[in-house]
């Protein structure tokens, strides 16, 4: 079968000819794939260069993705077995750890919504246990899974949602009920931004924050400055495309009712990683739910590789 395969740590994927998965324990399901999202995480994961790569190579490119078993059902699967991956013809995956497919939704579509999807739904339903009560800023609201997060929190039911980031025309297309650009200011208005930024969130109780580094800071320092220090922030990290690391004030943590916590693959548990993606499947037939993709043959991996990850890259096999 046709495979795009890495052959060492950190190589782009080749298309070779290999061997088709064979069926060796009860759990285990062959799927004919049919589309496979090339996220970041599927990119680092493929590499070996994210925190939850199996390293041992060669192996077949690709995280995710949509594929057919062989009664024609269709399943989303998230992580193959041994040197599989979902940029393949074929995959072997745990049945375990794979969602049905609602007939109601095409495979493109659930192959682009189940990763940015799950990352805001598991944050706001696991991780800061949202209620109608709640406001909720997402940092980073210009990309796939930030835009998405918008609409997801409104689907959950929050009571106001404020949008941030860098690209004002993005924010502003987010559908937010307020938002804020940071490129509006320039580097001697820091302090003008810092303030405009506090009036606007101060009544903020859930933070998704896709970015971190500075802007995660400032927010957290606006927050320090112009919320009520005694009502509760759940202030929740998912992704880091600013910086990997901020400095973090003990202030903050001393002096608000402030709670710091992360959302990925480790923190949520199969079970939770799971049951988002089957309710993001769900929220996107009946809320209509989509992000923006371009579609590319398997045999043009190369090509698709090397764009950007907005609108989403999906390979169709
Ligand atoms: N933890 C989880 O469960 C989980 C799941 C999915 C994704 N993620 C993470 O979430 C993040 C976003 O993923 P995505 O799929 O939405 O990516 P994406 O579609 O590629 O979007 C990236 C967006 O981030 C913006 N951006 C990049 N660098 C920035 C900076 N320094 N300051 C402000 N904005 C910046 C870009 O803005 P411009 O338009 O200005 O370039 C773009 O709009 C990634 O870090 C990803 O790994 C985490």
């Amino acid at each position: 079968m046709k495979a795009a395969v890495i052959r060492n740590k950190g190589a782009l994927p080749t298309i070779e000819e290999i061997d088709e998965p064979i069926q060796r324990t009860e759990d285990d399901l062959i799927l004919t794939v049919k589309a496979s999202a090339l996220t970041m995480v599927s990119k680092a994961v493929s590499l070996g260069s994210h925190y939850s790569s199996r390293n041992s190579f060669p192996k077949v490119a690709g995280m995710e993705g949509v594929g057919e078993s062989k009664n024609g059902e269709r399943f989303y699967f998230n992580g193959s077995k041994g040197m599989y991956g979902a940029l393949a013809e074929k995959t072997l995956v745990d049945k375990n750890r794979t969602v049905k497919i609602p007939d109601e939704l095409d495979i493109v579509t659930a192959a682009a919504i189940a990763n940015p999807g799950m990352s805001s739904y598991a944050a706001l339903v696991y991780r800061a246990k949202i209620t109608k009560d709640d406001v909720v800023l997402i940092n980073g609201a210009t990309g796939t899974a930030g835009t998405l997060a918008v609409k997801m929190a409104y689907a959950l039911g929050a009571k106001k949602v404020i949008a941030t980031g860098r690209n004002k025309e993005a924010l502003k297309n987010a559908g937010a009920d307020d938002y804020l650009s940071s490129s509006d200011y320039q580097d001697d208005q820091q302090t003008q931004y810092l303030y405009d930024l506090g009036k606007m969130i101060s009544d903020v109780t859930i933070v998704l924050d896709y970015l971190w580094g500075k802007p995660a800071e400032q927010i957290m320092q606006a927050l320090y400055q112009f919320s009520d220090r005694h009502s509760e922030i759940r202030y929740i990290q998912i992704g880091s495309l600013a910086s990997s690391d901020i400095d973090l004030p003990s202030t903050l943590l001393r002096s608000t009712n402030f709670t710091l916590m992360g959302s990925g693959l480790g923190s949520l548990n199969k079970k939770e990683v799971i049951s988002s993606i089957e309710k993001v499947f769900e929220l996107a037939i009946n809320n209509h739910l989509n992000v923006p993709y371009a579609t590319f043959k398997l045999e043009n991996i190369k090509e698709a590789w090397t764009k950007p990850s907005h609108p989403r890259p999906i390979i169709i096999i």
